[in-house]
């Protein structure tokens, strides 16, 4: 039986093989991990999936932004999710989803949540749409029907996608 836990419950060692098998060796080149930054993942919306002890899927969130004319837009980004092959269409990546969703609903963090995935996937199961992102841009390259976007207050302004200012940096900047 599948049990969703919290992500910071699993060796952290256990999720980054994971990512490799779901990803490839070459997933650090993605414009998704040059968005994300150095920031850390936000702990209450990321979840593992664990079968028997086995860690098969996991969901990670970021804080991030869209960073333009009108300044600092704060996105929460959703992603990667990553399931183990053999365990691919068993419905594991939809219950990540929906808890990762759940959480941010219950934190009050799904005001704008973004990610880059298949519309086909996103879409069809979450409502995540192309529909606001049409003037974003990213740090490298991004099919840009892949840039997804849910919640009542996404921008539908330009701007460059990238990770949130540290609090820290934002008061310095602002003394
Ligand atoms: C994409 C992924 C997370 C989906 O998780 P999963 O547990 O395999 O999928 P689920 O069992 O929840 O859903 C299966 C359904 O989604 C569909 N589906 C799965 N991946 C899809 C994709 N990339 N595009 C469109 N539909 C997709 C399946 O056809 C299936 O549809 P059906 O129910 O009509 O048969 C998983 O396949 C994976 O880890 N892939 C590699 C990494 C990746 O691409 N992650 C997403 C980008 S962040």
């Amino acid at each position: 039986m599948i049990k969703l836990v919290p992500l910071d419950t699993i060796d952290a060692t256990l999720v980054e093989t994971l990512l490799d098998s779901a990803f490839g060796p070459g997933r650090f080149q993605r414009t998704a991990y040059t968005i994300r930054g150095r920031s850390g993942s936000i702990a209450a919306l990321s979840f593992a999936a664990v079968e028997d002890g086995i860690l098969v899927g996991s969901i990670q969130c970021w804080p991030i932004a869209l960073i333009g004319d009108d300044g600092e837009v704060p996105l929460v980004m959703l992603g990667p999710v990553a399931v183990e092959p053999a365990h691919q269409g068993d419905g594991i990546g939809r219950s990540l989803m929906t808890r990762a969703l759940d959480a941010a609903a219950t934190e009050h963090l799904d005001d704008a949540l973004m990610l880059i995935g298949d519309p086909d996937y996103y879409g069809r199961f979450f409502d995540f749409t192309a529909e606001r992102t049409g003037r974003w841009q990213a740090p490298g390259p991004v099919e840009r029907h892949r840039l997804l976007a849910r919640g009542r207050a996404v921008p539908d302004t330009g701007g460059m996608l990238g990770p949130r200012a540290p609090v820290a940096a934002q008061l310095t900047a602002s003394a």
